[in-house]
């Protein structure tokens, strides 16, 4: 379906042959990271713990887009039976997001090549060259996340294959800048492995700017964190319809002693006892109850369980409601196809309004 928000052009926007046509140049300027993925459209899914598991994964895969399995804190054996449940699902590539810090991270990537996957997304800091080596030694593919110019370097001249540059708009651990500022940074200077936007992103339009600014792809979370196919407790879902984007905050850190990382979830009853909590922990460790390693693990462990507790269990007000600013624009729970559509139709629309505007001003 067009986009019908904005008035411009109505014959132009409805026109089969000015759609193939911007749809032939969106698959021009998406085109490194199509071939890349070996999917339709250059729209990665996020891996999202508790979220991203073969129902949604093989969803999106199948309508065109590319899943993305989250290991998350999986035993091995565990993450061979979610990959093969996942490929009896879908025929088509999928990823699979492993954490660098897992302990058992040698025999999850033994896992993941031993079953074709062709794609591994390292997360949660920077992947070591050995790690790498053996994953692409193995046959696949290795996509990292650049949190900076200097990062996404050294991960070239590490090996990785592809980046993913997310901004703070994202859900779920975030760093401190903003996409707006990552794609400036990054964009214009890394030129030999396709590059993957994130964070904050809701509409097909946004992503077709970064693409114009040199971007192979996206990659979106929070939109498919609600849709129909997800898992996700209804009341998980029914809390992303309802929110706003400022209600998707980044956690609070009291004290710089102790620090937290930035996580954006929900504002709920649980994170504002999480300030409560670092101010007695403070209160423990500075009367001499908790030193200061026992008081840092102390906080760190407030939040253990949390996702679970809100994606499984439904507990929307004391569980860690993980969502990017992007929420504000989830306005109802649809089908994993809808949303790949409307995307791809949004970003054709704002093709047909360019030209519009270059032929008649
Ligand atoms: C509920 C939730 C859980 C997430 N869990 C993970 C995770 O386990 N590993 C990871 O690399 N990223 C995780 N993310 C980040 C997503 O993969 C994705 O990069 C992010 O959601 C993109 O930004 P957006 O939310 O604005 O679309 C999570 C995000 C959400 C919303």
């Amino acid at each position: 379906m067009p986009d019908t928000a904005t008035p411009a052009a109505p014959s132009a926007l409805t026109d089969p042959a000015r759609r193939a046509e911007a749809r032939a140049r969106l698959d021009h300027l998406w085109g490194r990271g199509t071939r890349f993925l070996g999917s339709e459209y250059a729209l990665l899914a996020g891996a999202m713990s508790w979220v991203s598991e073969r129902n949604l994964v093989s969803a999106i895969s199948n309508a065109g887009g590319f899943g993305v399995l989250a290991c998350g804190a999986m035993e091995p054996a565990r993450l061979a039976e979610e990959i093969a449940a996942t490929q009896a699902l879908t025929t088509r590539p999928f990823g699979v997001n492993l954490i660098t810090m897992h302990p058992q991270l040698d025999e999850l990537v033994r896992v993941c090549l031993d079953a074709g996957i062709t794609h591994v997304v390292l997360a949660g800091g920077i992947p070591s060259g050995p790690v790498i080596r053996a994953i692409k030694e193995g046959g696949a593919k290795v996509i990292a996340f650049a949190p900076a110019l200097v990062l996404a370097k050294r991960l070239m001249r590490l090996g990785v294959d592809a980046l993913v540059i997310e901004g703070s708009e994202a859900g779920g651990h975030v760093g401190p800048v903003s996409l707006t500022v990552l794609a400036q940074e990054i964009l214009p200077h890394v030129h030999d492995v396709p590059v993957f936007v994130a964070g904050g992103l809701g509409r097909g339009d946004a992503i077709l700017s970064y693409l114009e600014q040199g971007a192979s792809g996206a990659q979106l979370g929070t939109r498919f964190a609600a849709s129909r196919e997800s898992i996700a407790h209804e009341n998980f879902k029914k809390a992303f319809i309802r929110a706003n984007a400022r209600d998707a905050v980044t956690s609070v850190q009291l004290d710089e002693r102790f620090p937290v990382i930035p996580v954006r979830g929900l504002n709920n009853a649980g994170t504002r006892r999480f300030v409560q909590h670092q101010a007695e922990t403070l209160r423990r460790f500075q009367s001499g109850e908790l030193t200061k390693e026992a008081a840092q693990l102390d906080i760190e462990h407030f939040w253990a369980g949390a996702l679970r507790r809100a994606v499984v269990d439904g507990d929307v007000e004391n569980g860690s409601v993980m969502a990017g600013q992007s929420v504000g624009m989830i306005t109802g729970e649809q089908p994993v196809g809808e949303i790949i559509k409307q995307l791809v139709d949004q970003a054709i629309d704002a093709l047909i309004r360019q030209d519009e505007r270059a032929r008649y001003g």
